[in-house]
């Protein structure tokens, strides 16, 4: 499933006719309509500015639109009474882009409190929260307080808050954009595998290394407005089509021009992206993984 206009009868999030603005500024998302399909994974990108934590703030509900309608979990947020606010809050997890870690806690009640907000007892979740924090190369920092940590750290404390409660939406802003390339595509697993236990995933990212381990839909912003680029499987599925149908209609007789349409200049800078062939995230997550015997499996939170 993918993000796409208007095509899923019961999105997770779905946004018609958005505009948003800041006070009397200009409008700095314009027309935005898509649905974020339950259980969908999408990456969210474009240049500096471009609005995309504007974007995120819209979808977590921290801003409302200048114009337009949101839904989130098939409630019009504009009519959402305030009390109900912060239950649907709850069901989203936020990786910032500045983090906004809590610097008194430890790293290990920095990550745990979603959990204790939504009422468990310590000894139900902190097996699993250490064992998140191994995951994420924290092990040795569970009572280090955020100040003494390094900002790639301090982003995978962000990231583990976020996922280990498994929200029904994860929404991250540059969740990699301190860490090096091999923790990129560790966390890029930890978000492949929630993913597959239903979350719906949305990733706002400059990098596009990460953007091409997986096969999903590229949500781009630019000038205020949004391209959504369906995944490279459903692209090459629709470009084996239009194939076919020119093979077809080359085989007929009296046919003296090739059918179908013309490749665009889209269809051209999409097609760069096929010179990689690698999934890598869906192969890596098919791999034994020599430091985690139990990957793949059921992570319970
Ligand atoms: N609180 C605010 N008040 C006024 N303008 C804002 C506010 N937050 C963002 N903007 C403006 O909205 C536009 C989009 O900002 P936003 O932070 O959403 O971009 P972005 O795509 O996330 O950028 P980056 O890649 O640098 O994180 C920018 O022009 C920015 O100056
Ligand atoms: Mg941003």
């Amino acid at each position: 499933m993918t993000a796409s206009p208007h095509s899923d009868p019961e999105p997770v999030v779905r946004f018609d006719n958005v505009g948003m603005r800041y006070g009397r500024g200009p409008e700095i998302l314009r027309d935005l309509s898509f649905d974020l399909p339950r259980g969908s994974f999408q990456f969210l990108t474009g240049p500096s500015g471009a609005g995309k934590t504007s974007l995120l703030k819209l979808i977590y509900l921290a801003a409302k639109p200048s114009r337009g309608l949101i839904s989130c979990f098939g409630r019009d947020v504009a009519t959402l009474p305030r009390d109900e606010l912060p239950d649907l809050r709850r069901r989203i997890g936020v990786v910032f882009q500045e983090f906004r870690l809590l610097n008194h806690l430890s790293v290990f009640d920095n990550v745990s409190l979603p959990l204790r907000v939504a009422g468990k007892k310590r000894s139900e979740y902190a097996e699993d929260v250490a064992e998140l924090l191994a995951w994420v190369g924290l092990g040795d920092k569970m009572s280090a307080l955020p100040p003494t940590l390094s900002g790639g750290e301090q982003q995978r404390v962000a990231i583990a808050r976020a996922v280990v409660g498994q929200p029904e939406i994860l929404i991250a802003d540059e969740p990699t954009g301190n860490v090096d390339p091999e923790m990129g595509m560790r966390l890029l697993r930890l978000f492949a595998e929630l993913n597959k236990l239903g979350t719906t995933i949305v990733i706002a990212t400059h990098d596009l290394q990460l953007v091409r381990m997986v096969d999903a839909p590229v949500m781009t912003l630019a000038n205020g407005h949004l391209h959504i680029r369906p995944p490279r499987s459903q692209r090459q599925r629709e470009a084996e089509l239009r194939e076919a149908e020119r093979r077809d209609a080359d085989d007929r007789p009296t046919a003296t021009v090739p059918m179908g349409p013309e490749p665009s200049a889209q269809d051209a800078a999409d097609d760069l992206d096929d010179e990689d062939p690698m999934d890598a995230v869906a192969r890596a997550m098919e791999m034994p993984d020599e430091d985690d015997t139990d990957d793949g499996e059921d992570r319970d939170a």
